[in-house]
C-alpha cells in the first residue's frame, strides 16, 4: 500500500465535503453503516470512557415525529436515516454503580466532555460515510430542541442529544461552499486580535458568495431588495440566528441540563 496516496485520498475527501440535504432512495447498506459507526467509535474520547451514544434512527414513525422538532426539515424525512450524537453518562454511571465507585459525572464539566466526545466520534461518522460515497447534513435544531428531541428518542437522565446528521446517497452534490480564508482563522503561537481592515478582508469573499446565495431564495430576495436586510451579517443575525431564538434556545437548554443532571 502506498501510504502517500492514501493519505491524499484521505485529505481530498475531506476537503471536498459539502453538506447533503437531497438523498436517493437507494438504502444505505448494513456493512456501510456498520464500517461508518466502527470509524465513530475510533475516535478520541476524553479518558477513553466514550461517553456518548449515538441512536440511529430509520423508522419513519419515529422520523415524523422529530421532524417538528427539526423545524420541518426535508431531510428528516427524505433521508433513509438520522444519525444522532448523545453526550451520556448514563452507561458510565450505571457501571460505577456496580462497581461501588464514586458519581463525579453529573456536573457541567461532564456534560462539557461528553459533547466532546459526541462530536468528535460524528464527525469520524461523517467523514467515513463520505469516503464512501454518502452524504451527511448537520442539524443544529438537534441542539436547538434538544429536549423535545430526547423525549422521542427516549434518552434517560445524563444523555443529552448534542448533533445529529442525515444520512444517505446523494441525489446531486451542489457546489463546495466557500470557507474563511486560513490568514482569518489561524493564529501563530499567540492570538493576534484583527483590525477593522483585517476583518473587512477575511469576510470580503463570504459576503459576495454569501449574499449571493440567499439572494437566490425567493423570500430572502425579498426582504434584501425591500432595504430590510442591508448585509450578509444581518442576514446571520436579522433572519437566521435572531437574538430572541437563541436566548430561548440557551433558556430550554439550560433548564434541560438541569432536569437531565448535569448542572451539579
Ligand atoms: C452543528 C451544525 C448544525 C447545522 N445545522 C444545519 C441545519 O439545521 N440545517 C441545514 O440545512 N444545515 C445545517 N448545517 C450545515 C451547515 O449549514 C453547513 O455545514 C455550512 O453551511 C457549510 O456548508 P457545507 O457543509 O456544505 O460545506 C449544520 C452544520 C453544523 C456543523
Amino acid at each position: 500500500m502506498n501510504m502517500a496516496n492514501v493519505s491524499a485520498d484521505i485529505i481530498n475527501h475531506i476537503k471536498d465535503h459539502r453538506s447533503i440535504r437531497e438523498y436517493s432512495d437507494q438504502e444505505v447498506s448494513d456493512s456501510d453503516l456498520t464500517e461508518i459507526l466502527e470509524a465513530g467509535l475510533r475516535a478520541s474520547s476524553s479518558g477513553n470512557m466514550q461517553s456518548y451514544s449515538i441512536i440511529v434512527t430509520k423508522d419513519k414513525n419515529l422520523r415524523r415525529e422529530l421532524y417538528p422538532h427539526h423545524f420541518n426539515q426535508e431531510m428528516v424525512l427524505e433521508a433513509p436515516m438520522l444519525l444522532t450524537f448523545c453526550a451520556d453518562f448514563n452507561r458510565m454511571k450505571k457501571w460505577l454503580t456496580q462497581s461501588h465507585a464514586p458519581q463525579n459525572f453529573d456536573n457541567f464539566m461532564s456534560f462539557m466532555i461528553a459533547s466532546i466526545d459526541a462530536v468528535l466520534a460524528s464527525q469520524n461518522c461523517a467523514l467515513a460515510a463520505e469516503s464512501l460515497g454518502l452524504g451527511i447534513c448537520y442539524m443544529g435544531t438537534t441542539l436547538a430542541n434538544a429536549q423535545k428531541v430526547g423525549e422521542v428518542l427516549n434518552l434517560p437522565k445524563h444523555v443529552v442529544p448534542i448533533v445529529g446528521f442525515s444520512l444517505g446517497h446523494p441525489l446531486h452534490f451542489e457546489e463546495k461552499k466557500d470557507r474563511l480564508p486560513l490568514k482569518g482563522i489561524v493564529h501563530f503561537e499567540k492570538y493576534q486580535d484583527y483590525t477593522d481592515d483585517e476583518i473587512q478582508e477575511i469576510y470580503k469573499d463570504r459576503e459576495e458568495k454569501g449574499m449571493k446565495r440567499y439572494r437566490s431564495v425567493i423570500d430572502l430576495k425579498k426582504k434584501i431588495e425591500s432595504g430590510d436586510i442591508q448585509n450578509l451579517a444581518q442576514v446571520y443575525t436579522k433572519i437566521k440566528y435572531t437574538k430572541e431564538s437563541h436566548e430561548e434556545f440557551s433558556r430550554n437548554l439550560a433548564h434541560y441540563l438541569l432536569e437531565q443532571g448535569f448542572l451539579n
